[in-house]
């Protein structure tokens, strides 16, 4: 019976030591989300906000393909940063700064600049070629573009609207309605390994395009929108117009 005490003694001390340690409803210090700021991973942000159109790993989504190692030395960090704080004006990028009504932090930005290059920027990817600048030296001239067309493009894409190509609608003013001129221009300077349209020295083999040339390819195809009653497509941000002060920060490609 001495026995007795002991045991109630050591249930009491058990019951009071749980208490203090796991009070039901009470709430940790710390919170078991992290706030969204508080989110620093490469992974994590890119693919909560990035990879449902530029593709779980950088390509084969819908929008540009960020995992070109001959676009990530197109651009410099200036640039990416701008697109993805203030968004891109002609197309469905959105903003993602916080001043632009996004909910990425100036830091956040950062770490999906840093995790794109140390990802998908590789040293010499234009070999001992210089590409076109990333911003047009010159605005397009698209009485100058239609046959720019009818010599680079029209193999893949079709002579017309009407007569598509076996590469890709991109005279349907539905799909022209989505793009600006710099889309074009980025995608014709870099190309895009993951869909197959090639770079800018190979859509006619051993005949590089110009600055001039994607400029007014450019320019001519985005005077192709449809002009419908109600509903006009007009080229609301020609990038290559901007005074200089708007453009994003212009690029020395130069091999990186
Ligand atoms: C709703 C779809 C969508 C989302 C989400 C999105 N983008 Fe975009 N992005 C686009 C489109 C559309 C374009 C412009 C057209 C193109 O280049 O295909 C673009 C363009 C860009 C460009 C500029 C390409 C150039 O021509 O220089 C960069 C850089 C970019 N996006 C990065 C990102 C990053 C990083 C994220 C995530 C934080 C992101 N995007 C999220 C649709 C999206
Ligand atoms: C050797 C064939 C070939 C040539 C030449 C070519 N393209 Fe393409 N292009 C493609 C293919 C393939 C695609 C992908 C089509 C698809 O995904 O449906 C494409 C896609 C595109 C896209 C859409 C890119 C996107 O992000 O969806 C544009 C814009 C484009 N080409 C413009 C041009 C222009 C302008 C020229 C001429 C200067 C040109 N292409 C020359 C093969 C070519």
């Amino acid at each position: 019976m001495k026995a007795l005490p002991l045991f109630a003694s050591l249930g009491l001390s058990g019951a009071l030591l749980l208490c203090a340690c796991q009070m039901p409803g009470k709430p940790r210090p710390e919170p078991e989300v992290p706030r969204p700021e508080a989110i620093l991973s490469f992974d994590r942000l890119y693919a909560e906000n990035c990879s449902a159109c530029h593709g779980a790993q950088g390509e084969n989504g819908s929008a540009a393909q960020l995992a070109n190692p001959e676009y990530q030395a197109l651009v410099d960090d200036a640039t990416l940063r701008d697109r993805i704080d203030k968004g891109f004006k002609g197309t469905l990028m959105p903003a993602f700064g916080m001043a632009s009504g996004g909910e990425l932090t100036e830091q956040q930005i950062d770490v999906l600049v840093k995790g794109m290059r140390q990802r998908w920027r590789k040293p010499n990817a234009f070999g001992s070629d210089t590409p076109p600048p990333y911003i047009g030296t010159h605005p397009g001239d698209a009485s100058k573009g239609e046959q720019v067309y009818a010599t680079a493009c029209a193999s893949c894409h079709g002579p017309d609207a009407q007569h598509p190509g076996k590469n890709g609608p991109i005279l349907d003013g539905s799909f022209l309605a989505l793009i600006n001129e710099q889309t074009i221009r980025t995608t014709l300077i870099a190309g895009r390994t993951d869909i197959g349209q090639p770079d800018w020295r190979n859509d006619v083999p051993g005949h590089p395009l110009s600055d001039d040339d994607i400029s007014n390819v450019s320019a001519w195809l985005i005077a192709q929108r449809p002009r419908l009653p109600g509903q006009p497509y007009p080229n609301l941000f020609p990038t290559s117009q901007l005074p200089a002060e708007k453009q994003p920060s212009s690029v020395t490609p130069a091999q990186r």
